[in-house]
């Protein structure tokens, strides 16, 4: 597979040319990496009407995932996100759109509802979980297509989420296309899906379009990311997610983000099904062992290694910091879970070494901790492009009762709001507040 992209910008940066255009750098080293680094010069094609080395990388891409079209993103998930929903609510038509929601969105779903202005209608788990999780069955989802006021625009759903759980997309694609509303997911930590030995990649599965941040499990730079759209997929997507894209983006992308995930496309075409499939076989092996040892596992999630720590009689933050002692950062921790996330670039000696911290680890008493607070629906006062364009001020989160909650005051990781903007911020949920160590909070101003 051709890197039209790397391989223009390595010959540039190799010609010594005098660069009389931005950036201010000129390619002369602070970093390192500043000649590989340029602007949209003749010949680097152009992100957002891209038809030369940018479009012939993305036809690439296109291929590995058998989409309609994979458009490259160089903010992030967060840009694809805003712009699959706008697509999806153009497209409706619908000057009031509706958009159905499983609750553990990411913060820039909340952005998205606020820029384009849509009703958001929460689905909620039906059982007792953890923020970051909600995990649907696909007649939880007709029912709430079939409650909803009006005809929703999209389902929006999460998969994988922080926790590593994964949610039946082939299920609810189903059911979304049998009611007609495409499905947009979230697929952020979930790029990798498309090369096990079992395809799970949400566009496989029947999701209509997706976003996945290659730099979360790929080997891609921070802030890598593409926009899927499926084959099956109403034209109309296709056609305008440039346009989509634009609307939300800076009209400056790195060029160092962009020749990454163009070379990426090459190594997942030679290597990427050999290489995922012995990383899964590997992440497999070590939960096995740490199930031998006595730790509990949550997820389902092949690369994503997530442990239910307070069962082996720890926090999961004082696991994090054992972890750390020895050199190894994790992904994430709270009180009652680790998180640990595994991709090919991770030698054997790295999994040794957890294999080991682990070994001394000596189980202790159970802990018994309070049940985290599940997720709640607070009363929406305000929508939240109201509640996010007001004028707002920040407060103690302990005073906050009755008032208005404005921007998503949330920590990141896992980004995913406590209350949404809009609702009004009760004693249950000062409480989850602070559970998460939330001691500040933005509200409307009265
Ligand atoms: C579930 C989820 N969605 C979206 C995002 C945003 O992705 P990005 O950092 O690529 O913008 C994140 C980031 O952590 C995330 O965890």
């Amino acid at each position: 597979m051709n890197t039209p992209i790397a391989d223009f910008v390595t010959k540039y940066a190799n010609s010594d040319a005098t660069r009389l255009h931005m950036p201010g750098h000129k390619g002369k080293t602070v970093l390192g990496v500043e000649s590989y680094d340029i602007t949209e010069i003749t010949g680097a094609d152009v992100l957002y009407s891209a038809d030369g080395i940018i479009a012939e990388s993305e036809k690439n891409c296109t291929s590995l995932f058998e989409t309609a079209h994979s458009f490259y993103s160089a903010e992030g998930s967060s840009l694809a996100i805003k712009a699959m929903l706008y697509l999806a609510i153009t497209a409706s038509g619908d000057e009031k759109p509706l958009v159905l929601a499983a609750r553990n969105a990411h913060k820039a779903f909340l952005y998205a509802a606020a820029w384009l202005d849509f009703d958001v209608q929460w689905i909620m788990p039906s059982e007792d979980t953890h923020l970051c999780s909600c995990l649907l069955s696909k007649d939880e989802v007709e029912n709430a297509i079939l409650t909803a006021n009006k005809k929703p625009s999209a389902v929006y759903l999460t998969s994988p989420d922080y926790l590593g759980t994964l949610s039946d997309i082939e299920g609810v694609a189903s059911v979304c296309k049998a009611h007609k509303i495409p499905l947009l997911v979230d697929n952020a930590h979930g790029a990798y899906l498309r090369f096990l030995p079992e395809d799970q990649h949400p566009i496989t599965l029947g999701a209509t379009m997706c976003c996945d941040s290659a730099h979360k499990t790929l080997p891609v730079l921070t802030g890598g990311a593409y926009l899927h759209i499926a084959q099956n997929a109403d034209p109309y997507f296709v056609e305008n997610a440039r346009n989509a894209l634009a609307s939300f983006a800076s009209t400056s992308p790195s060029y160092l983000i962009l020749s990454s995930l163009d070379l990426c496309n090459a190594y997942l075409h030679e290597k990427g099904k050999e290489d995922f499939a012995d990383c899964a076989k590997k992440v497999a092996d070590l939960k096995t062992y740490l199930l031998s040892l006595g730790f509990t596992l949550f997820g389902d999630e092949p690369l994503k290694l997530t442990l239910y720590t307070p069962d082996y009689g720890y926090f999961g933050y004082e696991l994090a910091e054992c972890l750390s002692k020895h050199n190894i950062e994790s992904e994430f921790a709270d009180s009652e879970y680790l998180v640990l996330m595994f991709s090919p670039s991770n030698t054997p000696l790295d999994f040794e070494r957890v294999e080991q911290v682990f070994d001394k680890i000596v189980k202790k008493e159970r802990k018994i901790l309070p049940n985290s607070p599940a997720p709640i629906l607070s009363e929406r006062r305000m929508s939240v492009r109201k509640a996010m364009l007001a004028k707002s001020e920040t407060i103690p989160t302990e005073q906050a009762a009755g008032r208005i909650a404005a921007s998503p005051t949330v920590s990141c990781p896992p980004a995913i709001p406590i209350v949404v903007s809009g609702e009004v911020i009760t004693q249950e949920v000062i409480k989850r507040l602070l559970y998460y160590g939330v001691t500040q909070v933005s509200v409307v101003k009265e």
